[in-house]
């Protein structure tokens, strides 16, 4: 792994590593203090060129539910439809470790049903390992997981399945109750075997305290800078999805105003007559 200057003057690694990335390796790169990128993808297109570009971790999400289907939350998605986003962008990727999202109701009813889920997602889609969200409650249904040989990031903090629970989208764990609660889950999480945990949306600094506590690596998201990693959904990040712009979210594209110019540009040219020229035909 070569290094370059960023431009606060501090040494950051650059990706020429091409080997697979595993589990182990995410777990050594926390030891060695090297953060991890991921983001969100759910078709074969978009996971080519995230994983070229060189993301250690791709999430087929169950936002997908959101940015693909229109959703209005994350509850309607099946294990069919996530299963199919899986399959596509696992057909795109050769390095990045590829998780793919447990949907809501098929792993909080009983462990069995877990297992037959976290079996489906694996056979069918070839994805690496899965995620699914919350602490003490799925506890059963993790271990039977576990137990088949599948490996599983946990999620804590702002968990969207239990959105209708929680009944906003604010920052959760603020209170000490709560908070209290989040440290027990993420070690619980570690002590029965999960090989990294997503914080969604909580206080930075009680984030940076589960990734100092824990030796399994901590992704955030909204979880401020002291954790392992960072995740985003990707068509946040690129401004496809133009109307969610919370404030730990930063755009590092505008694609959404690309796409609308193309379009309009392509439709004028159509209208005038202008496209097809003399080139562009047979
Ligand atoms: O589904 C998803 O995109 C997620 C991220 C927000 C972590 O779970």
């Amino acid at each position: 792994m070569a290094g370059t200057i960023n431009k606060n003057n501090m040494s950051v690694a650059k990706v020429d590593d091409n080997r697979k990335v595993t589990t182990h390796r995410l777990i050594e790169m926390k030891q060695r203090g090297e953060k991890i990128s991921m983001l969100t993808a759910y078709d074969y297109s978009m996971a080519k060129l995230i994983d070229q570009a060189g993301m250690d971790v791709i999430l087929v999400g169950d936002s997908a539910s959101n940015v693909m289907a229109g959703n209005v939350t994350t509850l309607p998605i099946t294990l069919d439809q996530m299963i199919y986003h899986g399959k596509s962008v696992m057909k795109a990727v050769s390095r990045a470790l590829v998780v793919v999202d447990l949907p809501f109701g098929t792993y909080q009813g009983n462990s069995k049903e877990a297992l037959s889920s976290a079996i489906r997602v694996m056979k069918e889609t070839h994805a690496d390992c899965i995620k699914l969200e919350g602490g003490a409650e799925v506890r059963e249904s993790i271990e039977r997981i576990l137990c088949a040989g599948i490996p599983i990031m946990g999620h804590l903090g702002l968990t969207p399945q239990s959105i209708n629970k929680f009944g906003t989208y604010t920052v959760r764990a603020r209170e000490e109750a709560e908070a209290k609660k989040l440290v027990e889950d993420a070690h619980l999480l570690e002590e029965i075997g999960c090989f990294a945990l997503v914080l969604e949306k909580i206080p930075a600094a009680l984030a940076a305290r589960v990734a100092s506590e824990l030796t399994i690596p901590v992704i955030g998201i909204g979880a401020g800078g002291g954790v392992d990693g960072q995740v985003l959904v990707m068509h946040d990040m690129l401004g496809i999805n133009q109307g969610f712009s919370p404030r730990f979210l930063r755009r590092y594209a505008n694609l959404g105003e690309e796409i609308t110019r193309a379009v309009q540009a392509y439709i004028e040219d159509v209208k005038s007559q202008d496209f097809p020229n003399e080139k562009e035909q047979y």
